[in-house]
């Protein structure tokens, strides 16, 4: 696992991005981004869309997969995870809504959808890379604690602390649906690539355990510790609580040329 500490937000958002888009390039036009929604890779959206905006990447042949959507709420509804991918993504990264896909919370045999969803990966070859941001309470995706760590798409409670979290995006808490689709534990360790970012001093507790903790179903996120290929990009506040700080910093200072993609 790679840690990198950046100064602010704002920094987290940009160097994630150059990592992402290092992705994109190398892969080809054809790349498979995973993408989150919440407030946590915005900035890196921001980056990247600038980007695409500049004429360095150009999207408009990738493919792309969402972690998760809500269950029983209309894809009109602009909280879906449809409307919230399409308005932070899909729009200002120039993808083809066509190649933009979702667990599909509305449909009526939900079994069947998760196994389409995971076929739906697969048939593409597979996610390049996967943008994540992290629960309070350690979720990935929607993998609230508790979840499997093989897990595949499939139905999940959410917890009743991601439930309050998440109110801030509808009126009251009890417009928050209770239920999600969401990529397994399982199904995101099979990205190629994942790239983890996570800002405040309200994810201190869920990056250490992430980052340092034992590998636990009580901490979703820890499984990335098994990941080949994780970076995780932190501001400052979030990475208070990790003991070794110091050493990702020298490690990311001295990190030969050729191992550079900021
Ligand atoms: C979103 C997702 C969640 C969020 C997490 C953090 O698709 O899968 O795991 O990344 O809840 O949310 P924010 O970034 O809003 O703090």
């Amino acid at each position: 696992m790679e840690v990198v500490i950046c100064p602010d937000a704002e920094a987290v958002g940009a160097l994630a991005a150059s990592k992402v888009a290092r992705v994109c390039r190398d892969v080809g036009p054809e790349v498979v981004i995973g993408v989150a929604t919440g407030s946590s890779p915005l900035a890196l959206y921001d980056h990247l869309a600038r980007l695409v905006r500049e004429g360095s990447l150009d999207l408009s042949r990738a493919t792309a997969f969402a972690l998760d959507e809500y269950v029983g709420l209309p894809v009109e509804h602009p909280e879906s995870y449809a409307s919230v991918i399409d308005r932070t993504v899909t729009q200002p990264l120039g993808l083809d809504p066509a190649r933009v896909h979702l667990p599909d919370g509305n449909a009526s045999d939900v079994p069947t959808a998760c196994r389409a969803y995971e076929q739906a990966i697969a048939a593409v070859g597979g996610v390049d890379v996967q943008i994540l941001g992290v629960g309070a309470n350690g979720h990935i995706g929607f993998n609230e604690p508790g979840s499997s760590l093989s897990s595949r798409t499939r139905i999940k409670t959410l917890a009743t602390s991601t439930r309050a979290d998440n109110a801030r995006f509808f009126e009251r808490l009890d417009q928050v649906p209770t239920h999600c689709i969401t990529q397994g534990l399982g199904t995101i360790m099979d990205a190629r690539e994942v790239v983890l970012v996570a800002q405040g001093q309200h994810k201190v507790d869920a990056v250490a355990g992430v980052v340092e903790g034992p590998v636990t179903a009580r901490c979703p996120g820890s499984v990335l510790q098994f990941h080949q290929h994780a970076t995780v990009v932190l501001d400052e506040h979030a990475s208070a609580g990790l003991a070794g700080a110091q050493e990702y910093r020298n490690a990311w200072d001295h990190k030969p040329d050729w191992q550079r993609w900021r």
